[in-house]
């Protein structure tokens, strides 16, 4: 079997970064580099500070120290690199369309194509190409068609390799993966050769029987399809939260009692202001226009719902906490703890807390955040890509902090948008010392000491349990 010296990953982001930094630590004789158009990102993965690495994930920055400049390198010599490799890695974004046929749904595959057509440029000798980032079923066939018709002559294996890999856990999940998912041509030599060559990397660290094998399609649909069940458990769980409100039932011991039927599960069924990330929401919309344009209405409408339902939530959210601060929210001042879409990263992409600020700051309301670990910059960026009002205007009426007892300071409520751990133990008394009164708290994460809270004197608020 072919031996793998060389690896191209193009794309440096939040997959290609991780997965590559574990590759390399785990193959020390394959070289491993990682290319990207953004010479900033590229500059930040080369930092000798390892805090200023563009991706925070815990433990990624120990995987850095051990493989950067032995075995991987980052750089913005795309074309050296595709020359040089053996296999590439398309990591690149695959962002929904904002234009156009499709638009609001279809996957803007712009990135992936000029990919290929460079790979088609440059390369010198036969590659393998591995489809990282999530595309739609049959990605692969228009990837090979290009690389088909516009190379030197050069013959092409495609693979699809899908993360799984969640963000805040990306090293783990790797490291520990459930399943690597690789899809080929099974039917011919090359095409299972190519496979058993993308198998073997992998093998370096995880069981063979946990790397499966399939057609390029199965894997395709697999990764859209994964999201979407996982997607579908938090809308099934967020549903029921409205009606626990409704009545006595509280979700958390609703989701406890259902999970703990094994043919159920624990995991994926925790109650919450909404789920965000760059894949849930996209995928599923993927999977959505791809039904419709083959004319399954009724697939394509079970699936939405579970979007609808999600927005349903974040929506019902800020309703809440308009309706409870006596039904006016103009000039008042609400403190968001959190900004990202999950604990343990920096990643803010369809992240909840921007569309809840969003209906907020559309009845006048004062937004004021505090994130361990989310620039302003960034809030300031997501606030004005959903255009509802001029970049004054968000200026205007958001601030961020970097200390959280500035951020509670004289605020009419606290909501929480993220379930950052240090929240728990913050001090609550101080908090509430220096709040206006009532002082309500917004548990978007029901996360917090609910009685404790209310021993305090809070109004406490939680997500499907009754108030
Ligand atoms: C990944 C997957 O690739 C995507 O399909 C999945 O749905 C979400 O996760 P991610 O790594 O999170 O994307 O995206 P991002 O962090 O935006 O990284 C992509 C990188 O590719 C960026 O750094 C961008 O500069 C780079 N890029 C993009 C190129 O180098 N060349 C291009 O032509 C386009
Ligand atoms: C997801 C998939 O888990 C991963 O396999 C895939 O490769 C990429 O998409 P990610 O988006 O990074 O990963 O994080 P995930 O942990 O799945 O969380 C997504 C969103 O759902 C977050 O906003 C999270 O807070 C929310 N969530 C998750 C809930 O609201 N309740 C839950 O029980 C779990």
């Amino acid at each position: 079997m072919k031996k793998i010296t060389n690896i191209c990953c193009i794309g440096a982001g939040y997959v290609g970064g991780p997965t590559m930094a574990v590759i390399a630590q785990k193959c020390p004789e394959i070289t491993v580099n990682v290319v990207d158009i953004n010479e900033q990102r590229i500059r930040d993965w080369n930092d000798s500070d390892l805090d200023k690495l563009p991706i925070y994930e815990p433990g990624l920055k120990e995987v850095v120290l051990e493989a950067r400049g032995r075995n991987l390198f980052f750089s913005t010599n795309v074309e050296k690199s595709i020359d040089e490799a053996e296999i590439v890695f398309i990591s690149v974004n695959t962002p929904t369309k904002t234009y156009g046929k499709g638009k609001g749904m279809a996957a803007d595959l712009k990135f992936v194509e000029l990919c290929a057509r460079q790979i088609a440029k440059v390369s010198k000798n036969d590659k393998i190409v591995v489809e990282k980032s999530t595309l739609p079923v049959r990605t692969a066939e228009a990837v090979r068609s290009i690389l088909d018709n516009t190379g030197n002559g050069v013959k092409f294996q495609i693979l699809s390799n899908p993360e799984f890999l969640a963000e805040g856990t990306a090293v783990d999940d790797l490291h520990n993966a459930d399943r690597v998912l690789i899809g080929g041509e099974q039917s011919t030599e090359e095409g299972q050769e190519a496979m058993d060559a993308l198998t073997d990397i992998y093998a370096h660290w995880l069981p063979k029987e946990r790397i499966l094998q399939t057609n390029v399609w199965s894997s395709e649909l697999s990764k859209l399809t994964a999201n979407a069940f996982l997607a579908q458990r938090i809308s099934s769980i967020n549903s029921l939260s409205a009606l626990c409100e409704e009545t006595e039932a509280n979700i958390e011991e609703v989701a406890r009692a259902i999970g703990s039927d094994t043919r159920i599960g624990a995991k994926f069924l925790k109650t919450s202001v909404g789920f965000g990330g760059s894949c849930f929401q996209k995928d599923i919309l993927n999977l959505v226009y791809i039904c419709r344009s083959m004319g399954l209405q009724e697939v394509a409408d079970y699936w939405e719902q579970v979007i609808l339902m999600n927005d349903y939530q974040k929506r019902r959210f800020a309703d809440n906490i308009i309706k409870t601060l006596y039904n006016t929210v103009s000039d008042k001042k609400i403190t968001f703890l959190g900004w990202a879409f999950k604990k343990d990263t920096n990643d803010t992409r369809e992240t909840a807390a921007m569309y809840v600020a969003d209906h907020l700051m559309n009845d006048l309301a004062r937004i004021e955040v505090y994130d361990p670990k989310v620039s302003s910059k960034q809030m300031f960026a997501d606030m004005n890509y959903l255009n509802s009002r001029s970049e004054t205007e968000n200026e205007k009426q958001l601030k961020a902090h970097s200390d959280p007892y500035e951020a509670c300071k004289n605020a009419h409520a606290i909501a929480v948008l993220t379930e950052w751990d240090e929240f728990i133990d913050y001090d609550w008394q101080k908090i509430y010392d220096n709040m206006m009164k009532p002082a309500f708290v917004f548990d978007g994460r029901n996360i917090l000491d609910r009685e404790r809270l209310e021993k305090i004197g809070f109004k406490y608020y939680g997500i499907g349990i009754n108030s």
